[in-house]
């Protein structure tokens, strides 16, 4: 279990929030396998204070996915609180604040990672913030902004000191986007420094990583991004090795069940026109590794309907020799 503040979790996984992949039907998806806590894509704050539709429709979410943390970023403290308020009202768990973010559209905005180099300025949206609401808030930073100076540990004692209930750290500086490797032992500095829980993130690929990562850096939690696309069990696995227990070898059935599941859960929230765009390219994140998968990929690109879909998937399924009959039900099971 984890406590962020005044919400408990179920146990310390955390699905990183991935901008256009951590949309309501990935985020089921990653719950049913065993994840602690998902977190939204991030959320303009200037969106939401100033009323988009399509913002607001990024808050969507479901008593499954219970408890939800929405990311936001910006940079001004007054929309952020507002920002901040409006997501709390619509079902919000945990407020999250993206100090990570380095596309050059965010940076000129002054928001995302270019807060890192701005402790002033992150002070002042943390203490609006705060101020404006109940829920546990909690803040996702990088190491610093450029290799010249580590500032995770001084953002970290600042959120800390505005009342933030715990940090993530992606130990990359701004600059360095996702380029070389992550620096734990960054993670560890911010654990020695803050007694609020710290959530380690960066370069988790397996299972074993994660455990590596929490011996090496003492972090409460760990939180996985790229490694959980197309391979969602990866945390029920991180559970399971944390007990001791040993995983067995991964079997084709698991990336059937998953795609599935997606599939279903894409085409109740997001409908099915839309659904099967998004498919025609995502349905191949499951596929890696398994036998033909670039003849599966290519076979995807029809997908018109949920029926064609399912379609594609069962022949696939044969052709590899899996029988589809274990999966004739919808979600897998
Ligand atoms: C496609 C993509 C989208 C991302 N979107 C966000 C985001 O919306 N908010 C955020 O804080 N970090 C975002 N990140 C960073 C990840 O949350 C995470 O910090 C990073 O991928 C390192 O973790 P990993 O090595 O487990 O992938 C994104 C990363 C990727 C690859």
């Amino acid at each position: 279990m984890m406590k962020i503040g005044s919400v408990t979790i179920d146990n310390h996984t955390v699905m990183a929030p991935l901008a256009g992949i951590t949309n309501l039907p990935f985020r089921l998806l990653v719950k049913k396998s065993g994840c602690g806590l998902v977190c939204t894509e991030m959320i303009s704050a200037h969106g939401l204070f100033y009323d988009s539709r399509k913002t607001f429709k990024m808050l969507e979410s479901d008593p499954f996915e219970k408890p939800v943390s929405v990311q936001i970023f910006g940079s001004d403290p007054e929309i952020m609180a507002g920002a901040a308020v409006i997501a709390a009202s619509c079902g919000a768990d945990i407020l999250d604040v993206n100090f990570g973010c380095s596309v050059r559209k965010i940076l000129k905005t002054g928001s995302g990672s270019a807060l890192m180099k701005n402790p002033g300025q992150a002070s002042a949206l943390l203490s609006a913030i705060r101020k404006a609401i109940s829920i546990p808030l909690t803040i996702k930073i990088r190491s610093g902004w450029d290799a010249s100076g580590n500032q995770a540990v001084e953002i970290a004692k600042i959120a800390e000191s505005c009342g933030v209930d715990a940090i993530a750290v992606h130990p990359r500086t701004a600059t360095q986007g996702f380029r070389g490797k992550a620096d734990w032992s960054i993670i560890e500095a911010v654990k020695k420094e803050v007694n609020i829980p710290v959530i380690g993130n960066g370069d988790i690929e397996n299972p074993e990583d994660a455990l590596k990562m929490t011996a090496m850096t003492g972090c409460d939690g760990v939180m996985v991004g790229r490694a959980a696309i197309g391979k969602p069990w990866i945390f029920s696995r991180i559970l399971s090795l944390s007990r001791g227990e040993v995983c067995e070898q991964e079997d084709f059935s698991l990336h059937f069940k998953a795609m599935i599941r997606y599939l279903d859960a894409s085409v109740k929230y997001i409908g099915e026109v839309h659904a099967c765009r998004m498919m025609r390219s995502r349905l191949g994140w499951f596929v890696k590794g398994l036998p033909c998968s670039s003849r599966f990929r290519e076979s995807i690109k029809r997908i018109d309907t949920h029926d064609t879909a399912l379609d594609i998937i069962y022949r696939y399924m044969e052709s590899i020799g899996i029988d589809p009959e274990h999966f004739s039900q919808r979600g897998g099971e």
